[in-house]
């Protein structure tokens, strides 16, 4: 873990969505950040009780990464307006990301909002592309499909209004692709909104495909120490069958059969 004074390089809208990004030049960061891993970020403005706010990590290119957020509370208005050549005090990379994809298995990605964000740099990654499903309030929300396709993914879109892909939910278009008869053959990586990642979770056991799901919580440290972030997973070494984790530490990637939800 690194802490980096980080000059702000970017800050725009991210196309016409509501969501903007903000590029910060952290080389130490950058460098050693593995998919799904996060970043603390200190906003100079905010010096009351909110010690930093968690992002994930969207796209890392040479000595830069782009953090994707959406103005909606005092902490992000005042991340809209950092200026670049601000300079943003960052901690990271933070937490467990996601295991690699095997290679052996078809790989799918499933985003909810924002969350399609954080699966962009192990798409990069894997091994050979494979299908994401994106999901969203409407068109506008979809995150990074233009990405998706640029790496050579098979994108499938699900919009609650029905703006674009299926009407519905992304887990409808994930049920679907393993009914279809791929679960066998197949492995998740999942990140979004904590319902979704619950349904994913009951998606991978009743097809019994892996999957491993990157958890939201709301995170005052980042670093494990204050305990705002904790879930119960499963550890059969214990008489009650279960213990606390910290999504900071241990997660924010857990094996979706062992969270208890
Ligand atoms: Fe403090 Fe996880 S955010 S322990």
């Amino acid at each position: 873990m690194l802490q980096e004074h980080t000059e702000v390089c970017l800050q725009e809208p991210y196309g016409d969505s509501p969501y903007r990004l903000l590029g910060l030049r952290a080389p130490g960061i950058a460098a050693r950040a593995a998919p799904g891993q996060f970043v603390h970020l200190r906003i100079p403005e905010l010096h009351d009780a909110v010690l930093r706010r968690p992002f994930s990590i969207f796209r890392t290119d040479g000595e830069r990464l782009d953090l994707l957020y959406k103005p909606v509370g005092r902490g992000t208005e005042a991340m809209r307006r950092l200026e670049p050549g601000s300079i943003a005090d960052l901690l990271g990379p933070l937490g467990n990301g996601f295991p690699s994809p095997s290679g052996d298995r078809r790989t799918l990605l499933a985003g909810g909002g924002y969350g399609g964000a954080a699966l962009y740099r192990l798409a990069e990654r894997a091994p050979a592309p494979g299908d994401v499903f994106l999901g969203g309030r409407t068109d506008r929300e979809l995150v990074a499909a233009r990405e998706f396709e640029q790496l050579g993914w098979t994108v499938h879109t699900a919009t609650e209004d029905g703006s674009a892909g299926r009407k519905g939910l992304v887990t409808d278009l994930l049920r679907d692709a393993l009914e279809s008869g791929s679960a066998a053959s197949s492995e998740i990586f999942a990140c979004g909104p904590i319902g979704m990642m619950r349904a994913v979770a009951g998606l991978a056991a009743a097809s019994a495909c892996p999957a491993w799901v990157s958890l939201d919580r709301t995170m005052a440290c980042g670093v494990g120490a204050c305990q705002t972030c904790v879930i119960r997973v499963v550890d059969t070494t214990r008489p009650e069958g279960w213990r606390w984790a910290r999504c900071c530490r241990e997660g924010p990637v857990f094996e979706a059969q062992d969270v208890l939800w």
